[in-house]
């Protein structure tokens, strides 16, 4: 059946300090151009949430809504949008997307109808201690063992439908969560875990987007 990419891209981009993240360009081209184009070849539509009073740039194969006060409203109202019965949901924020990372996806929909790329993490965790007060985030306290942890990526692949239910159940109990493949894990559905790539990191800080610009310059060929 047809299939639809959904780009949250209504962020606000506060921590970046840039305005609204997903026009902040990387090497000349914006996060939110790259996460289309990335996309626009698998599936048969774009949609992208936008905040209010922006605009798509020209010339992207794409269409817009106008955002939430959340991500997880932005989705929603992407979902509403859509008759399609596949859905990829992107950030815009990810602007490098590996081709055989959204295949892997899709493949892995079928099995489930619902996978996320996720990152096996490699780094130490550790929890930040209690120790005096306003010293809590500064100090070393219990490790969280690191086996079996992933991190979550997106893209995230679901059935529509299946997605929609769970969105609507969140929002009926007044359920935050950051993330789509939570939502639905949270209904109980099997949600494949798609080995991701490094290369779609977040971005989120000025320091991001200097790895970013780094990035660029491999990735543009
Ligand atoms: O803020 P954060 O980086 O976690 O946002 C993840 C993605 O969700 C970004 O692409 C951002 O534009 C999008 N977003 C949205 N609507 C909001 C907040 C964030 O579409 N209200």
């Amino acid at each position: 059946g047809p299939s639809a990419a959904l780009i949250p891209a209504a962020g606000s981009g506060t921590r970046l300090g840039r305005g609204p993240k997903a026009f902040v360009e990387v090497a000349g081209q914006s996060l939110l151009a790259r996460s289309v184009h990335a996309l626009a070849p698998h599936v048969d539509e774009v949609l992208v949430a936008l905040p209010a009073g922006t605009d798509l740039p020209a010339g992207l194969p794409a269409r817009a809504i106008v955002g939430g006060e959340t991500r997880q409203e932005s989705v929603r109202r992407l979902l509403q949008a859509t008759t399609a019965e596949r859905v990829l949901v992107h950030d815009a924020a990810r602007p490098f997307v590996p081709e055989q990372v959204v295949h892997a996806l899709l493949e892995a929909l079928a099995d489930t109808g619902a996978a996320t790329a996720a990152l096996p993490v490699a780094d130490t965790l550790v929890r930040a201690g209690t120790g005096q007060p306003g010293l809590d985030s500064g100090l070393w306290g219990d490790l969280v063992a690191r086996e079996d942890l992933w991190a979550v990526q997106t893209p995230q692949a679901f059935a529509r439908a299946l997605l929609l239910a769970a969105h609507d159940q969140a929002r009926s109990e007044g359920h935050a969560a950051t993330d789509d493949a939570g939502l639905v894990a949270r209904q109980g559905v099997r949600v494949r875990l798609v080995p991701g790539d490094a290369r779609l990191f977040k971005v989120t800080t000025p320091g991001d987007l200097a790895l970013a610009e780094a990035l660029a310059a491999a990735w543009d060929g």
